[in-house]
């Protein structure tokens, strides 16, 4: 594998306790959607719907991980990869969201926290990736103020069910990913559309995502516990005016507006009037009780957007303009732009917030159209993608940025939500007629980087 000549990684520069890893999520890996006992999630009920993914795909089998983890467990001790960040599904553990407790979910889990430890593997738990009960939905789901105490009665079971063994956790997955699809534009689960929907939904998630950061603290001794954001480098389409007060608005949203509250700064109303809106639903005493200083925090990047002002999008009066439209070359599958240096100029900018203790980059990658052939993917532009992206938060580490890991997003390719199984994001090739697993040349880089 050809490295960039001037780049010379190696996993040294990061420093001895810099946390190496791979991140996955329950829905989109593990299949066995009705196995032991599993409620359905709003991601079932989504993806039965006609339309609603590419190619009419589901996860009812998925990469059969419920199946097959020590299978692909043993593929991330062979990758040399110290870290495993996973997901829990909620609808496993509480099969209506809520009480009694699903002792068989509870079981799978721990069997597979148990093999992680025997194997030498670290677990990094996420909460909620995503995949919401679906029996919370039909109370309205986050829309709803109860979801507060939902989430916080499944961090409670969690806790105590894994805090024993599992030391590093994160509340949520991307608020502004799922509320933002999930809620508004209705493209992800559960479907629903509209801005009052979101701006409930926000602001719950909001809470919910305190509120299980003490929860977590106050159960797991020696906790490392931690949230995940979605961060997106914006630039604007023109030096205008207009355009930079777009670019300032989309900015606002997609790298503030969920991280600020959090890190006891309230919303950012002033630069994103429609957040106004919010002051319906925030109570007395809500400012403080969204507040909460995590250990970490985590960040997941993979491209940059161009924004350009517009009259005809509502709320937002900007609109983004495709890598395609901008006449990019190298395209993911996603359709996104290959900008590493994004990834240096959102560590920049977060590790300013005097609130924030520590950085992970908790998600990077990108997804090829990869196809084996003898035996073989040759992903040459995933692991430029990941070695590059890598130069860069070494860069921003060297000027002093406290980032302090690094996981790629994914093991192994794996459902992409709206997606399907088009993007394929891993590291390890699966055929998913077969669930055959081959590495790629990607994953054997990662493998040698960490030897
Ligand atoms: C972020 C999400 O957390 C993950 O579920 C998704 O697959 C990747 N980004 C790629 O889109």
């Amino acid at each position: 594998m050809d490295l960039t000549p001037d780049l010379q990684l190696n996993k040294e520069l990061f420093g001895n306790d810099f946390k190496w890893g791979v991140a996955t999520a329950a829905f989109q890996i593990e299949g066995s959607h009705e196995a032991d006992g599993k409620g359905l999630s709003i991601w079932d009920v989504f993806t039965a719907k006609k339309g609603r993914i590419k190619s009419g795909h589901h996860a009812m089998d998925a990469c059969d991980f419920y199946n097959c983890y020590k299978d692909d467990v043993a593929l991330i001790r062979e990758l040399n990869i110290p870290n495993f960040r996973f997901s829990l599904s909620w609808s496993r553990i509480m099969p209506t969201g809520q009480l009694p407790v699903n002792q068989a979910g509870i079981d799978h889990y721990n069997r597979i926290i148990d093999f992680l430890l025997e194997c030498g593997i670290e677990p990094w738990v996420t909460l909620y990736h995503w995949d919401l009960p679906h029996a919370l939905e039909l109370k309205g789901g986050w829309t709803n103020r109860e979801s507060i105490n939902w989430l916080t009665d499944y961090a409670t079971v969690c806790a105590n069910s894994f805090g024993d063994r599992v030391k590093n956790w994160m509340v949520m997955n991307e608020p502004s990913v799922f509320t933002g699809a999930g809620y508004f534009l209705g493209i992800h689960a559960p479907g629903r559309r509209g801005i009052y929907n979101y701006l409930k939904a926000v602001h719950h998630v909001t809470l919910a995502t305190a509120a299980g950061g003490k929860v977590l603290r106050d159960i797991v001794k020696d906790g490392n516990i931690g949230t995940t954001f979605s961060c997106t480098y914006i630039e604007a389409a023109s030096g205008s005016k207009r355009d930079i007060a777009a670019a300032k608005r989309v900015d606002t949203l997609l790298n503030r507006a969920f991280i600020e509250p959090i890190l006891g700064m309230g919303y950012p109303q002033e630069d994103l009037p429609v957040v106004r809106r919010m002051n319906a639903y925030i109570q007395p005493g809500d400012v403080e009780a969204m507040a909460f200083d995590f250990d970490f925090i985590g960040l997941q990047c993979y491209t940059r957007e161009v924004v350009k002002a517009s009259f005809f999008t509502p709320y937002m009066g900007a609109r983004l303009i495709s890598a395609k439209k901008r006449g990019i070359k190298t395209l993911t599958e996603m359709g996104w732009e290959v900008y590493p240096e994004s990834i240096y100029h959102l560590l920049k900018r977060f590790n300013e917030y005097i609130g924030i203790r520590k950085i992970l980059i908790t998600e990077n990658g990108s997804a090829f159209p990869d196809v084996v052939t003898d035996g073989q993917v040759n992903d040459t532009l995933r692991t430029k993608y990941i070695q590059d992206h890598l130069a860069q938060l070494l860069k921003a580490k060297q000027e002093g940025v406290n980032v302090q890991g690094y996981f790629v997003w994914s093991l192994t390719d794996n459902f992409e939500w709206a997606e399907g199984y088009h993007a394929r994001f891993g590291l390890i090739h699966v055929d998913f007629e077969t669930q055959k697993r081959t590495i790629k040349q990607s994953g054997l880089w990662f493998k040698e980087f960490l030897e």
